[in-house]
């Protein structure tokens, strides 16, 4: 690992950043010693996810190994803290509790990338920002659907944006029926229909 981060950063002349996790697995969480070395061959930031290779998404991440490499005093470089942030309140708690420079979120964001201006305004003014109108979800879920159908074509395009659903419409009443056709639509045309549907159904609702 030491030795493929020395080749990177001695290879461009961008700044080399890391994002890991605690160590292999539980008889082998060697970040400390990771993060200093990394630090010796030039890389300009970390992130570190408070997991092992092993644990994968098991448990809860463990943020006081991440607080240990922010407080050791021979770590200059900004350290960021990852791992089951999930809302503008833990990730604040989280941010002072443990005194990272940032944090990093994965899961949250997939299919409600909405989070990141939560957390904005969260800090900026200590409220919590209503979830977003159904407009805007079904506005950027169609634009996420133009992209993956861009990028895999019209038959992978459609499949992989099935499980995404599910994040876009979260939190809605009477949504289930909706969802389960979203997800056996099989071309684009079908799943925008099912959108139009869902405006109306809410437009009405709301109305
Ligand atoms: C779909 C998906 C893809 C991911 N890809 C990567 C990756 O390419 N590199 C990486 O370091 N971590 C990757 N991760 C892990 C996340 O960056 C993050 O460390 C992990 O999900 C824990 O953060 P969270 O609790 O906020 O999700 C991925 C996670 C997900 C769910």
């Amino acid at each position: 690992m030491i030795a493929l981060t020395k080749a990177v950063v001695n290879a461009v002349k961008i700044p080399v950043t890391v994002k890991t996790r605690l160590g292999w697995d539980e008889q082998s969480k060697n970040i400390e010693e990771v993060a200093e070395r990394l630090q010796d061959v030039g890389i300009q930031a970390l992130s570190i996810h408070g997991r092992t290779r092993a644990q994968m998404y098991k448990g809860e991440a463990d943020w006081s190994l991440i607080a240990a490499v922010k407080n050791n005093p021979r770590i200059h470089i900004p350290i960021f803290g990852n791992g089951d942030i999930d809302s503008p309140s833990k990730a604040v708690a989280y941010k002072n509790r443990y005194g990272v420079d940032g944090v990093m979120i994965g899961r949250a964001a997939i299919g409600y990338p909405w989070i990141f201006r939560e957390i904005k305004h969260y800090i900026e003014t200590g409220i919590t920002l209503p979830p977003p109108e159904i407009e805007e979800r079904i506005r950027v879920c169609r634009q996420h659907l133009e992209f993956s159908l861009q990028w895999k074509g019209p038959k992978l395009g459609i499949l992989e944006m099935r499980p995404h659903y599910a994040n876009y419409l979260k939190g809605l009443s009477h949504i289930k029926e909706f969802r389960h056709k979203l997800v056996h639509a099989l071309d684009a045309e079908e799943v925008l229909m099912i959108f139009d549907e869902i405006l109306e159904y809410y437009g009405q609702a709301i109305s």
